[in-house]
């Protein structure tokens, strides 16, 4: 069988040697070489899961071919896809936007392709999507949630998909592209849209080291609004101090632990950094929920709003009821995807104008860990990396970047 899957006989369909384990068990010490096929199939690998459950439980890597792209269709090969909170929630099956169950992947049962950001290449493409203004090589990301992104390619059509224009990806790599649409967006509206702050004005989150969270210390400081950042203390002190610094140096103007924000003292503090009380904290942003949020409500000015994004902590958020009668707060949630569904060109704009400010050197990245996905990477690799994502204190958000795919 080695022979033949060498030098694969003319009369015998590449397709169906796809089909065939790619590296016989004796020869399994050599480098697999990826099949290249002259018919235009692509072969793709996916992390897939058939049920809900603990990822490490329920994942495992898919080996699957994609046809050659007709008509609307084209192939992607993805550049770059995270790993959010909301992809493990996804999976346990406790997040309200559910993935696509299938069997088009080869599969006898349905399975579906986990994570729902990241950038992919064209790579080739049906006349529809030739004649829609899609060409070879332009980059795309998902247009909602559910496709499916940690995958080394997909098929897709183009209502599937939204082009990042030439001169969005202009100075822009694929780790940023990849990683744009959720976090920095979320951020961003929640600045904008739930009450409009003057330059000086204050807010206040909690998950402050979250991608979501630096996005917001950066958006914020750039419009001129000074924040009040909280964070979950560490064991090590040199470890706690130089988180505090590394968001001091994205533009935080305070940054406290959670124990810190629920201490005796906070509001003679509060008093002392907002000049007295003068300066009024008018937002908060929560991702955390618990103790930890009910105490940052009660720092916030008269008929101000209190924007509920997450759930890090799992417990629920506790209103004194004194807060809604007498204090006028005004409680929201906000769910990035629900907003992209309703405005669409907001959306791009929103992407474009933080790409833009990447581009200036004005906006950072998030700490990343990258892991790398090549062809020959294993399942149980990958699957560890989506595992490690679930312990708290991390240093980088993991990020699947492909390579020789
Ligand atoms: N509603 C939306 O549209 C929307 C959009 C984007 C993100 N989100 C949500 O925003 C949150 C942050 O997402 P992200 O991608 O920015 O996060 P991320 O970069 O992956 O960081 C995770 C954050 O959660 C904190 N955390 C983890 N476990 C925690 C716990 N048990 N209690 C308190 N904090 C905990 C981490 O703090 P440590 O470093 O101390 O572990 C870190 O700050 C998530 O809840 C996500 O689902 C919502």
């Amino acid at each position: 069988m080695a022979s033949k899957l060498m030098s694969p006989a003319p009369n015998v369909s590449r397709r169906y040697l796809r089909q065939l384990p790619r590296t016989p068990p004796t020869l399994s010490h050599l480098p697999q070489r990826r099949y290249v096929s002259a018919y235009g199939y692509e072969q793709a690998k996916a992390l897939t899961f058939s049920d809900y459950g603990d990822p490490p439980a329920v994942l495992s890597l898919h080996t699957h071919s994609i046809s050659p792209p007709h008509s609307n269709l084209m192939t992607l090969r993805f550049l770059a896809s995270p790993i959010n909170p909301a992809d493990i929630n996804q999976i346990q099956g406790v997040y309200p936007s559910k993935p696509t169950f299938t069997t088009t992947l080869g599969t006898a049962h349905p399975i579906a392709v986990g994570g729902n950001e990241g950038v992919a290449e064209i790579i080739a493409l049906g006349d529809k999507v030739k004649s829609a203004g899609y060409k070879r090589g332009d980059w795309v990301f998902m247009k909602g949630p559910g496709f499916g992104t940690w995958r080394t390619h997909a098929s897709a059509t183009p209502e599937q998909v939204v082009k990042l224009d030439d001169s969005m990806r202009d100075g822009i790599s694929a780790l940023q592209a990849g990683t744009v649409s959720i976090n920095p967006c979320t951020a961003y509206r929640m600045l904008r849209d739930f009450t409009h702050l003057k330059e000086g004005e204050w807010f206040i989150q909690n998950g402050a080291n979250s991608g979501v969270g630096r996005a917001a210390i950066q958006l914020g400081r750039k419009w001129g609004y000074k924040s009040i950042n909280v964070i979950r203390a560490r064991d090590d002190v040199k470890q706690l101090d130089k988180l505090k610094q590394d968001l001091r140096d994205l533009g935080a103007d305070i940054v406290i632990t959670d124990a810190e924000l629920q201490s005796q003292g906070i509001r003679d503090q509060v008093k002392e950094w907002t000049n007295g009380g003068r300066e009024p904290i008018n937002l908060a942003l929560n991702c955390v929920n618990g103790k930890a949020a009910t105490a940052m409500a009660k720092l916030l000015a008269p008929s101000s709003h209190f924007v509920t994004y997450g759930a890090m902590s799992k417990q629920p958020l506790t209103i004194p009821a004194s807060m809604l009668i007498f204090k006028d707060i005004h409680f929201h949630g906000f769910w990035v995807s629900r907003w992209a569904e309703r405005h669409p060109e907001e959306k791009m704009k929103t992407v474009a104008d933080v790409l833009d400010l990447t581009r200036k050197g004005d906006f950072r990245d998030t700490p990343f860990e990258k892991i790398a996905w090549e062809w020959e990477t294993g399942g149980e690799e990958l699957v560890g990396k989506v595992k490690d994502t679930l312990e708290g204190y991390r240093e980088g958000k993991g990020v699947f970047v492909f390579g020789k795919t």
